[in-house]
């Protein structure tokens, strides 16, 4: 284990069965639809990897990335679209995937965006929820796991852009991020 990792959250074992169910269910829901599976940078990237393998359908994949963060462990409640998608998004049943939703800022704030393209539908999927950190009104269609209130890093998960690679989520140490 990483030693600024204080305690595992979820294993490697756990997050395979997580993105196996998940993807299961929507290949299920999502049959005979025209799916457009888009993560949100960075976050995302591995638990979109592997959940897409188990999207047993034709998709297209795009990402987008929006910035909320900056370098501390609190959403800044700001923002700001970094990379976006098409602009017409007609005829497509739009999947979202994210790492966490944590406040929901920055879902709320791309779903409002992206609705307007005229998409046939808009779904989240999140790996993470922190039900209780919930500021924005949002709710995602698909969670792998609820999380306590804890700064998680790994599987993508970052603190100051260190630890995404970490092949599980684990609790971050406090000491780590408050000393600085
Ligand atoms: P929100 O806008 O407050 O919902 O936060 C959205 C983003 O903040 C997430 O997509 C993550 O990238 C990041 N975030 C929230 N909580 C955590 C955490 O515990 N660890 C790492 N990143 C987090
Ligand atoms: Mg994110």
């Amino acid at each position: 284990m990483n030693k600024d990792v204080e305690k595992i959250l979820v294993t490697e074992e756990e997050l395979y069965s997580i993105t196996k169910k998940l993807g299961e269910i929507i290949t299920n829901d999502y049959a005979g639809k025209k799916l457009l599976v888009v993560g949100v940078l960075k976050g995302s990237i591995y638990f979109l990897t592997d959940l897409t393998r188990h999207i047993d359908l034709p998709c297209h994949i795009d990402f987008i990335q929006a910035s909320s963060y900056g370098e501390s462990t609190e959403s800044s409640g700001k923002v700001e679209i970094i990379k976006d998608i098409e602009k017409d998004l007609s005829g497509f049943d739009v999947l979202l995937v994210e790492d966490i939703l944590d406040t929901g800022r920055t879902l709320k704030h791309i779903c409002d965006m992206l609705s307007e393209r005229n998409p046939e539908s808009i779904a989240v999927v999140t790996l993470l929820d922190k039900p209780s950190r919930r500021v924005a009104d949002i709710k995602a269609d698909y969670v792998g796991v609820d999380v306590p209130n804890e700064f998680v890093v790994g599987y993508g998960l970052d603190y100051n852009q260190y630890y995404r690679n970490l092949p599980y989520i684990g609790i971050l140490k406090r000491q780590v991020y408050e000393k600085q």
